[in-house]
């Protein structure tokens, strides 16, 4: 089903998206269109419906109403494979940080040796070179969350979703996973992130979403959003105050 057109490769807008439960409004998002190119960063209080929404953008869930378009066209199967998400509690499998990366890269039939070149480079990417046979089980948080990045662009992603991925990491690890989105995003990964870090979203968003409720209380330029806030909601988060 083709729909109103930004024209923009990757664009995804979401229309009359909403979702209830035990008649509370979880989201209720009338419109919001995010066509890059740079990150996107999602930022509002807990509670404010930031995962519900990523996760509506990723197609994991279904909503009550409404409906999320990639590039004009209804969020297909098609859109999803070439979509990555990395979640807040990243869940890696019970094998070797390079076996992690090769499931997945296996799975796009990649032959044994270009696996091993493409494992090295993402080693690499993420500064994880010396923990290649190390259990991916026995990683901490930070190398967790890098190695699970790294799973998400081993498949190459058209849009690369992130929930809070620094949120329980050093300064140290949060430059390195800032690094990566970076670059990720400069070769062209769409990437959608959530983050309590007012001082990340300066560094590293294009556009910035502000939360409250379940609704997108604005929408703009980073260093609009940042530096001259319209909405209320959006004045008292930045400033740290009480959101209720
Ligand atoms: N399956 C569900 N059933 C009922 N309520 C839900 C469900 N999933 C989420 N919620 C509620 O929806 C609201 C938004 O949740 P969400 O996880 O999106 O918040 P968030 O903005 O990501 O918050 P945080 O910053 O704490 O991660 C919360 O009040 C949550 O309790
Ligand atoms: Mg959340």
């Amino acid at each position: 089903m083709r729909d109103v057109l930004t024209g923009i490769p990757g664009t995804l807008e979401v229309r009359d998206l909403a979702i209830a439960r035990k008649g509370k409004a979880l989201l209720d998002v009338p419109y919001l269109c995010l066509d890059g190119p740079g990150p996107t960063l999602i930022l509002g209080p807990n509670g404010a419906g930031k995962s519900l929404l990523l996760r509506c953008l990723h197609g994991l869930i279904s909503p009550d109403h409404g409906r999320v378009c990639q590039d004009g066209i209804v969020l297909n199967a098609d859109h999803k494979a070439r979509q990555g998400m990395v979640f807040q509690s990243p869940v890696l499998l019970r094998r070797s940080v390079a076996a992690n990366l090769d499931f997945v890269l296996k799975r796009q039939s990649i032959p044994r040796a270009m696996r091993k070149q493409r494992i090295a480079a993402l080693l690499s990417e993420g500064g994880l070179e010396g923990k290649a046979r190390q259990s991916a089980r026995s990683l901490s948080g930070g190398e967790a969350q890098r190695l699970a990045i790294l799973r998400a662009l081993a498949l190459e992603p058209e849009t690369l979703f992130l929930d809070e991925p620094t949120s329980a990491l050093d300064p140290g690890a949060t430059q390195v996973i800032e690094r990566m989105v970076l670059r990720a995003s400069a070769k062209g990964v769409r990437i959608v992130m959530v983050t309590h870090d007012i001082g990340q979203a300066r560094r590293l968003a294009s556009d910035i979403v502000m939360m409250q409720a379940g609704r997108v209380v604005e929408h703009g330029a980073a260093g609009q959003v940042l530096d001259a806030p319209e909405s209320a909601e959006s004045r008292r988060y930045l400033a740290g105050g009480l959101v209720t």
